[in-house]
């Protein structure tokens, strides 16, 4: 498998991964329509790699150009990013969130399937497992979803699971984030949220940059060792990482697969406040505030199946996370020009 199509391959987690697969020597074509992400991602992708990616404006719910994408190019693998992502505008705009994430999927989908491409790796997402009854979560508990963005990636892994049902030559790797969080060590590349971030890590980083005054902790009162939420959150790089052992895994022609990608390991809201202090020396001022509705208290991932299958472990620890968002706030204090 050489050739990849990634798709949102500009984004957060695409540019971690468009870096990797051009570190070890795949030709990758990226797509992306650039709704909620900058090509100058790319750029610098290539600049650190000093490769080059092809790049097309794409978006997915272009049937035609995706149909001329496919007619003039051969793909070994798709990785299929590109999608909406904010729970809270989810909740706001459930119809674009449908017709962006599911219908965008199944165009891609059947330019695969019409060009006879059928080796996908999807971005799930945790969310599949709605408020989880406990944790560490397995592959195999119960899915449920709590929000419109949540049905879309639980949708879309229905929609693949019957597609494989319907013709077993697709292969398809499920892989469900946690939270991903930090940056590439280079802090070129890093997260780079559309006005005020949703996600802790780039609030965060945002207060120790002066950018916003403090933090806040949305509920103390949470059944946890501190109080505050409890979430799994996993470094890009290692994410980026675990993509490309899935890319490995589909050459073997196993089917539909699913993985949870995380570290396995819980932390706190306020384990992370401590951390990117003793990453940063910034001080994080934050007060406690009530709930968000619809947080889980507590989730993490058992990543014991992705460990053994995959052959994959994640290798950065919390203060490294914190250190390397840091660094890339740091460097780019408006995120990309
Ligand atoms: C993490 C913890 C908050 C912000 C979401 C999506 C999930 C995935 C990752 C796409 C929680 C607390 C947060 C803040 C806070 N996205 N928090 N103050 O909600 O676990 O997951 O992002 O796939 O699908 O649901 O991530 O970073 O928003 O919150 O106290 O300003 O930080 O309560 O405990 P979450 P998050």
């Amino acid at each position: 498998m050489k050739n990849i199509l990634v798709t949102g391959g500009t984004g957060f987690i695409g540019s971690h991964t468009v870096l990797e697969l051009l570190i070890q020597n795949y030709r990758v074509t990226v797509i992306d329509n650039l709704s909620n992400s900058k090509l100058e991602s790319l750029k610098r992708v290539e600049k650190l790699t000093r490769k080059n990616a092809h790049f097309e404006h794409i978006d997915l719910l272009d049937v035609k150009a995706l149909e001329l994408l496919f007619q003039s190019s051969h793909f070994d693998a798709v990785i299929h990013f590109a999608g909406l992502k904010a729970v809270g505008e989810s909740v706001e705009q459930p119809l674009k969130y449908y017709k962006n994430n599911i219908s965008g999927t199944v165009n891609l989908c059947e330019a695969m399937n019409k060009a006879g491409i059928k080796n996908l790796v999807f971005s799930s997402s945790a969310t599949v497992y709605g408020d989880p009854d406990s944790s560490p979560i397995p592959e195999k508990s119960p899915l449920k979803a709590v929000n419109p963005y949540g049905r879309t990636k639980l949708t879309i892994e229905y929609i693949l699971r019957e597609l494989h049902t319907s013709d077993n030559s697709w292969n398809v790797a499920l892989l469900r984030y946690f939270n991903p969080v930090g940056a590439h060590e280079s802090g070129e590349i890093g997260e780079d949220p559309n006005g005020i971030p949703n996600n802790l890590m780039p609030f965060i980083t945002q207060v120790a940059i002066g950018k916003l005054k403090e933090l806040n902790v949305f509920g103390g009162d949470y059944p946890t060792h501190d109080g505050t939420g409890i979430r799994d959150y996993i470094h890009v790089s290692d994410l980026a990482a675990g993509h490309i052992r899935a890319l490995k895994k589909l050459e073997e022609k196993p089917g539909l697969v699913v993985y949870n990608l995380g570290t396995g390991k819980g932390s706190s809201v306020m384990d992370v406040i401590k951390a990117f202090e003793k990453a940063s020396g910034k001080k994080i001022p934050y007060k406690i505030t009530p709930r968000r509705p619809g947080d889980a208290a507590v989730c993490y991932a058992d990543v014991s199946k992705a460990n053994q299958e995959l052959n994959w472990q994640t290798k950065r620890d919390l203060e490294d996370m914190c250190r390397d968002a840091w660094n890339w706030q740091q460097k780019n204090p408006n995120g990309y020009p």
